[in-house]
C-alpha cells in the first residue's frame, strides 16, 4: 500500500494540483536552516506576495526537524529526517471543509475506525480566541465530544517556520494504540507521553503573521496541514513504533548485514 499515492489521490480528487516537494534547503528563505514542514515552500503564497497556481494544493514533503533532535532516540515516534503529507489551502476553504477532508480520508479511505481518533483544539490565550469552531465541526462529523482535548498556545499554535512568518491556531488528530499501550495513568490522554496516544495530523489554520511581536491578520484565511507518512503508517500497521514499519524495515535489515 503506497500512503503517497492514496493521499495525493485523494485530494486530487478533492480539486487539489499536485506539486513536489522541494527541496531541503529552502530557497530564498534564510529564517531556517532545512525545510521543516511542507509550508514552507508556499510562505509567499501565505503572505500575499505571490500568487499560488492554484487556491488547492497537495503535496508529500520531505522534512528535517532540528527542533525535535533531542527528542530523536529516546521516543517511538520522533524522526530528524521524514515525510509529510499535506493539503494546502490559499483563501479557498477553512476550517469546515479541512476537518472533513482529513476524516473522510482517514474513515472512508484508510478505514481507521473513528472510535480510534481523538483530537486537541485551541484553549486560547490573551489576543487569541479559543478555537470553538472547530471543536463544532469536529462533533459534527462524529467526533465524540469526551474526546476533544483543549490545549493552550505551546501544543495547538502552530508556527512560524523560524522566528516570524505565516502562523495560525492549530487542531491536530490523535491515534489511540489502546489502554495497553498506556501508561495507565489517571490522567492519561492525547499529548501523553507515554505510547498509547500517537499524533498524526496536524491542521493549521494560517491567519496570522507573526512579525516577532505581534499577530498580524494575513490577507486571506489558509489552511497547512501535515501528516507524518511514518506515523501513519505506523497506525496501519498497527505499531505505536515507527520505527517498526515497513519503510524502515529495510534500512534496519542493511545495518544488521
Ligand atoms: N505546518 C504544520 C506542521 O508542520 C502542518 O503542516 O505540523
Amino acid at each position: 500500500m503506497d500512503i503517497r499515492k492514496i493521499f495525493l489521490g485523494y485530494f486530487q480528487k478533492n480539486g487539489h494540483l499536485i506539486l513536489p516537494s522541494a527541496g531541503l534547503i529552502p530557497e530564498n528563505d534564510p529564517s531556517v536552516l532545512l525545510t521543516t514542514a511542507g509550508m514552507q515552500q508556499f510562505k509567499p503564497f501565505y503572505l500575499g506576495i505571490k500568487k499560488p497556481p492554484k487556491s488547492r494544493i497537495a503535496t508529500v514533503q520531505k522534512c528535517f526537524r532540528t527542533s525535535d533532535i533531542d527528542s530523536v532516540g529516546y521516543t517511538e515516534r520522533h524522526l530528524t529526517f521524514f515525510e509529510m503529507l499535506g493539503n494546502f489551502s490559499f483563501g479557498d476553504y477553512f476550517k469546515e471543509e479541512a476537518i472533513k477532508y482529513s476524516l473522510d480520508f482517514m474513515v472512508n479511505n484508510l478505514m481507521i475506525p473513528i472510535e480510534k481518533l481523538w483530537v486537541g483544539v485551541f484553549s486560547g490565550e490573551g489576543e487569541l480566541f479559543a478555537d470553538k469552531e472547530s471543536e463544532k465541526y469536529w462533533i459534527e462529523n462524529g467526533i465524540d465530544q469526551k474526546k476533544i482535548y483543549w490545549f493552550d498556545k505551546k501544543e495547538n499554535f502552530w508556527g512560524p517556520a523560524g522566528d516570524t512568518g505565516p502562523c495560525g491556531p492549530c487542531t491536530e488528530i490523535y491515534y489511540d494504540f489502546g489502554e495497553k499501550f498506556g501508561c495507565g495513568k489517571k490522567d492519561c490522554g492525547p499529548g501523553c507521553d507515554c505510547e498509547r496516544f500517537l499524533e498524526i495530523w496536524n491542521l493549521v489554520f494560517t491567519q496570522y503573521d507573526y512579525n516577532g511581536s505581534r499577530y498580524i491578520d494575513l490577507p486571506s484565511k489558509n489552511i497547512d496541514t501535515g501528516m507524518g507518512l511514518e506515523r501513519i503508517a505506523a497506525v496501519l500497521e498497527g505499531t505505536p513504533s515507527v520505527f517498526k514499519t515497513s519503510l524502515f524495515k529495510e534500512i534496519v535489515e542493511k545495518i544488521k548485514e
